[in-house]
């Protein structure tokens, strides 16, 4: 059995609903507390066995990169003053069997095309997709529980949630039947449909399980909807070989490219952060009164 050791990570988006933020720094560098978004997703790959972190970079993504090496002089530094717990938090970021590539998108052309530029480093082999501004609250770890239906399975498996029917024109979304608790085929898949025409109302998120096959659909896949490559029209072409599965997660999801998702989620985690919750919780019932 192909066990799936490799994550893409496509963080070359422009990050528009962000700016003027994200003019110097990448989306995925907005910190929740006090970890960037793109810990998080590293953290939930990691949890779920992922070996080799595969980043598509952009322009103004240079902190990722600099987030995820050694920080020699800053290290010497705490070391000097003694700042143990410190010293390692950041020696922890990354544990040493794990290893980084890091891959240019020149042009953000599109999520399809993001995931299409890993195929250097993929080898024909499964690997995951995922998008760090979908900040998923859940234990086991959402990737975990897409791996376990992955092993049972060993087909393309695609993240689901339903969503609020006036809110299709913001997602993928799937016609799909159920195939058991949680588990679908996907029968169809369509980019941001208006509710008027949308196949339903069930949503995929930022986390996917793909086989080698999708870097050959993505390669004839041509623009669609927003004249970006979408991950979605490779996806459907996808499906026309073999099986799709739609796995709906266990979780709560915060939608971090959005200001609202974002900062939803930087109050959740910031009530249960041991260094602040008591003071931040206080606080906010204080506003309440
Ligand atoms: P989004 O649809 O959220 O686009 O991309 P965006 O550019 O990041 O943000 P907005 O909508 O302009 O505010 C979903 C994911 O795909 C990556 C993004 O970095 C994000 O993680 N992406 C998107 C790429 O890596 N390259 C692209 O060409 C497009």
């Amino acid at each position: 059995m192909n066990k799936i050791t490799k994550a893409v990570f496509p963080v070359a988006g422009l990050g528009t609903r962000f700016l003027p933020v994200t003019k110097s720094s990448a989306k995925e560098m907005l910190p929740i507390v006090d970890k960037p978004l793109i810990q998080y997703a590293v953290e939930e790959a990691i949890g779920a066995g992922i070996t080799e972190l595969i980043f598509i970079t952009g322009r103004s993504k240079r902190a990722i990169e600099d987030y995820f090496d050694k920080a020699y002089e800053l290290e010497t530094e705490l070391e000097m003053r003694g700042k143990t717990i410190m010293l390692e938090v950041l020696r922890s970021i990354l544990p040493t069997h794990v290893s980084c590539i890091y891959i240019r998108q020149a042009e953000a052309l599109g999520l399809g095309h993001a995931v299409l530029c890993a195929k250097p480093a993929l080898n024909d082999a499964p690997f995951v997709v995922i998008l760090a501004d979908d900040l998923i609250d859940a234990s086991p770890g959402v990737l975990a529980q897409m791996i376990k239906v992955y092993e049972q399975q060993q087909s393309s498996i695609v993240a689901v949630e339903q969503v609020a029917p006036h809110e299709t024109g913001f997602y993928g979304i799937v016609d799909a039947k159920k195939i058991s608790t949680g588990l679908l085929r996907v029968e169809a898949i369509v980019e941001k449909p208006d509710p008027a025409v949308a196949p339903s109302n069930i949503a995929v998120v930022g986390r996917y399980i793909l086989t080698p096959t999708i870097l050959a659909c993505l390669e004839k896949v041509h623009p669609g909807k927003g004249g970006e490559i979408q991950l979605t029209d490779g996806i459907a072409a996808l499906m026309q070989q073999e099986q799709v599965l739609a796995y709906q997660y266990q979780g709560r999801r915060y939608d971090c490219g959005s200001k609202l998702g974002y900062m939803q989620a930087n109050v959740e985690y910031a009530l249960r952060h041991p260094e602040i919750k008591n003071a931040f919780s206080s606080w906010l019932e204080a506003r309440k009164a």
